[in-house]
């Protein structure tokens, strides 16, 4: 079995031709609604994320995600670990291709880069955090067996109000991956 391959999408490197669409997304206020960000980010920003002379690695794997249909970047998800003696990884998705939300890309990257980290990086744990409002991304979550830890209340703030920070967990053995 590929380890960077599921059943919609395949993870890769990203490639400087990709820049232009992820700049998109970045100031996409849709794709957007629910991270952290809130201020314009341009080429110049984007280029320093990219900066990573050690290339994709355990403290900080940032994959493009493609879709295995067409062979079109649909998304980006980043998975890294800072402490290897703890094995818990952190991660954080993105569909940009907003065509292709609620078809399965979310979960099936979400099982693919879960299955990477397990299996490929010797993870314990992975974990994220989540906006309370955000019950798409919740949901594709708890599809790949993702479950719902903890709450911390009015911890983010965005259009106006507080809204809780959801924190969601998986075990190694907990992956749904059909
Ligand atoms: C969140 C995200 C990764 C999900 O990816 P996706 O490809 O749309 O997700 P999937 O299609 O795999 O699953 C979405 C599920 O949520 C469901 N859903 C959609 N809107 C919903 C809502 N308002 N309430 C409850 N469920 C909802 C869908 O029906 C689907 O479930 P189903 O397959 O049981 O029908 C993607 O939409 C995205 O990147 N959004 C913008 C950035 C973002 O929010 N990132 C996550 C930050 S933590």
């Amino acid at each position: 079995m590929n380890p960077l391959q599921g059943k919609l999408v395949r993870l890769r490197a990203f490639e400087p031709e990709d820049d232009p669409i992820v700049l998109g997304w970045l100031n996409d206020p849709e794709v957007q609604q629910y991270h952290g960000t809130r201020y314009p980010r341009g080429l110049v920003e984007l280029k320093r994320r990219n900066e990573n002379p050690q290339g994709i690695r355990f403290s900080s794997a940032n994959f493009a995600v493609e879709a295995l249909d067409d062979g079109k970047l649909v998304g980006e998800v980043w998975i890294g670990c800072e402490h290897p003696e703890m094995r818990v990884g952190d991660l954080g998705i993105t569909i940009g291709d907003k065509s292709r939300w609620d078809k399965g890309y979310g979960t099936d990257t979400m099982r693919t880069v879960c299955r990477f980290g397990f299996e490929m990086m010797n993870l314990h744990r992975i974990e994220l955090h989540v906006f309370s409002e955000n019950l798409r991304a919740r949901r594709a979550y708890q599809k790949a067996g993702f479950r719902e830890e903890g709450v911390l209340r009015d911890a983010v703030f965005k259009f106006g109000h507080y809204m809780d920070d959801v924190v969601m967990g998986l075990l190694e053995g907990e992956l749904i991956l059909e």
